[in-house]
């Protein structure tokens, strides 16, 4: 039997990366370090050197003879009950982004949005920076405009507007949520201070005011990119073996579809030109990710993690006001 089997849908896979990470546990002696480090870097090699084998036995036998440790999670003291504002996930989560552990420059409002197709189940996440928390949950700008994105997911397929914003349709309507998937979740990562929060909930469009607000606040070449662009449209592709050779795609005039996304720029540019105020297209604003489940993570030695999670009870109704917070302890 062999393990080196390779590509793509064999038994074994070849690995690209393997157990990477802080492979330095916070006891480790100099020796054990010494032979973990080695054997890794054997791997590493190894892997970088070959196109199509898998690591070798031996090198395998190698590493768990000397277990590489993934990164610990160190620096947090316990989190208890007590710390936790007793009534209301919105406000502890609050308190954790306001840590003046964590640097502004880290950028501590990226987090995470996961979406799901109807009716295939089929989920896609992306990175986004949120804007807004209020008393109802967090607010997240995009353009929903367009078939390929998560805008098709949330506001479905009979929600239809043009990236030109001539096609009617907006997306502040909450009927605009009909026949979309509005079940989301958000997740943080502040790694700097070993915390995760998971949100999970439902999506509405927040006021058209709000949304004007807040586009208001963006810079006049922002403006024009969003009216220009129409999100996750493919503006170009090559279907396999039918890509020019490198020299002729390396050369400064070749079009990989970006002259078009420039082309648009510079006719909004030119729609525009006598506006004062951009006004805000039918296919861009806030959603609200108004939570049903919010779970707070900190890392803790040995993976055994801290985890509470609010969960919403008594009131079924979203739109609802008088509910209130169950607050469990998770299992790591
Ligand atoms: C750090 C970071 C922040 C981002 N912030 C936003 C954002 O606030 N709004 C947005 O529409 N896209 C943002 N993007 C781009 C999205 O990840 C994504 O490419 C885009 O929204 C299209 O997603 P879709 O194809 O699911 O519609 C951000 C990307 C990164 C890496």
């Amino acid at each position: 039997m062999t393990t080196e089997r390779s590509s793509s849908g064999s038994q074994h896979p070849k690995r690209l990366v393997f157990a990477p990470g802080d492979i330095q546990g916070p006891n480790d002696g100099g020796q054990d370090i010494h032979n973990i480090k080695s054997a890794a870097a054997h791997l590493a090699e190894d892997i970088s050197r070959s196109d199509t084998s898998t690591p070798t036995s031996v090198m395998q036998q190698e590493l768990v003879s000397h277990p590489a440790r993934a990164h610990q999670f160190v620096i947090n003291p316990p989190l208890t009950i007590a710390q936790l504002h007793p009534t209301n996930p919105l406000h502890q989560f609050h308190r954790w982004f306001q840590d003046p552990r964590i640097p502004r420059s880290s950028a501590p409002e990226t987090c995470t949005l996961a979406t799901a197709s109807l009716p295939s189940g089929r989920v896609s996440a992306r990175m986004l920076y949120f804007k807004e928390l209020d008393e109802r949950g967090w607010v997240i700008y995009s353009n929903w405009g367009s078939k390929e994105g998560k805008g098709h997911q949330i506001f479905g397929s009979g929600f239809a507007v043009s990236a030109d914003g001539r096609t009617p349709g907006d997306i502040h309507e909450t009927a605009a949520l009909n026949e979309g998937n509005r079940w989301a979740a958000l997740t943080f990562l502040w790694s700097l201070v070993e915390r995760q929060v998971r949100i999970e909930g439902l999506v509405e469009p927040v006021s058209r005011e709000e949304s004007e607000l807040y586009w208001r606040t963006r810079e006049r070449g922002s403006q024009i990119g969003a009216w220009a662009s129409w999100q996750s449209k493919v503006m170009w592709s090559a279907e396999p073996d039918t890509l020019p050779p490198p020299e002729e795609l390396g050369h400064a005039d070749y079009d990989d579809g970006r002259k078009e996304l420039e082309a648009r720029v510079k006719e909004m540019e030119a729609r525009f030109a006598d506006v004062d105020e951009i006004p805000l297209p039918p296919f861009w604003g806030g959603i609200r990710v108004v939570p049903e489940s919010v779970e707070f993570w900190q890392g803790r030695a040995s993976r055994l993690h801290d985890r509470f999670r609010y969960v919403r009870v008594g009131q079924t109704d979203h739109a609802a006001e008088n509910f209130k917070w169950r607050i469990e302890r998770l299992s790591p």
